[in-house]
């Protein structure tokens, strides 16, 4: 028997194998029989906001988010009408690590270029050099692997990173994180112990002028919005790769594009973009060799995908019926 079924709840499922609109969506909403809502985190029908919240009857008791992130979704609002938040944490956490390596990797390696090369008809008249299509190693002896944010999917991505650097000359891994705790240098040694590298926090200064590999993986909130900016990106080092696979209003589209254009950083990879899915053929970013875009896929896998339903459907249930939420946000 499906979750569902077992539950005794009814369902309206959206019947079309498309997003709903928004107004199938707040017209449900209305019906004092609906007292939870499934959704996902990519489409115009899924923010809750101002509008969301007000269509909703009173006996709605929970919003279930496909997603862990929820900044689509106005947290302090939904508090206030006494609607309780599920996400879906954890199970994505492989799936967006494995996006993010390939990111780096893609990055350093000129494979946006390469490819397009190859589909252009152009390789037989590269000639060969040396350093034709080269970028920097990840190997390199003296390394620093830099993370925005250091959560449970960027300490799976470190996992994985360490595979591919050197062994001879581990890389020095630093983060920064919103706040320095009390006993901060007793959580840094913790995490040296358990990757076998030297980890310490450090200050937004600092991981700009020092990654050779900065990998963004925070929350979207004000205090991130725009945090990689021109005045960061010119602090970076030339042959430095960004990688993006948290949100994209972190990093500024336009100074990345002049940061790419003009080689202040050697490359980006972005699994997400100010202003996705709406993205031209002709954006700045999109055009740029040095940056390999994808949209939006970082927990595309069918198993984490079936996994993330299944926890934002028992969310929903629990939630509907007053019982505690496996994954709710605090
Ligand atoms: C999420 O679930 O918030 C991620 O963005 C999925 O890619």
């Amino acid at each position: 028997m499906s979750i569902l079924a077992s539950s005794g709840l009814e369902a309206i499922i959206n019947p079309h194998d498309a997003a709903p609109s928004r107004e199938w969506v707040l017209g449900h909403l209305a019906d004092p029989e609906v007292r939870g809502v499934c959704l996902t985190h990519s489409q115009p029908s899924d923010k809750v906001d101002d509008e969301f919240l007000k269509a909703c009857n009173e006996n709605l008791k929970v919003v279930s988010t496909f997603s862990v992130g929820y900044d689509h979704i106005d947290i302090e609002g939904a508090k206030r009408r006494g609607i309780k938040i599920g996400h879906t944490p954890g199970v994505l956490s492989d799936a967006v690590a494995d996006i993010t390596v390939m990111l780096v990797l893609m990055t350093l390696r000129r494979v946006e270029e390469g490819i397009s090369l190859v589909k252009s008809g152009g390789w037989s008249k590269l000639p060969w050099a040396p350093f034709i299509l080269c970028g920097p190693s990840i190997s390199h002896p003296s390394l620093v692997l830099s993370f925005l944010g250091f959560g449970r999917i960027s300490q799976h991505v470190l996992s994985r990173l360490l595979a591919f650097t050197s062994k001879i000359h581990p890389p020095q891994v630093q983060y920064v994180s919103s706040h320095a705790r009390p006993n901060q240098m007793e959580i840094d040694q913790q995490f040296s112990d358990r990757f076998g590298v030297k980890v310490k926090r450090v200050e937004r200064d600092q991981l700009a002028s020092e990654s050779d590999i900065l990998i963004v993986l925070c929350d979207l909130n004000p205090s991130t919005k725009d945090y990689v900016n021109s005045e960061f990106l010119g602090k970076m080092k030339r042959t430095a790769v960004l990688v993006n696979a948290a949100r994209g209003p972190i990093v500024n589209s336009d100074d990345l594009a002049h940061a790419l254009s003009t080689g202040q950083i050697f490359g980006a990879g972005l699994d997400v973009i100010t202003g996705e899915p709406d993205i031209s053929s002709d954006h700045p970013l999109v055009k740029a060799q040095n940056c390999v875009i994808i949209p939006h896929m970082g927990s595309a896998d069918v198993d984490t995908r079936k996994a993330m339903a299944e926890l934002c459907v028992r969310n929903a249930i629990a939630g509907a019926k007053g019982d505690p939420m496996p994954a709710m946000v605090q």
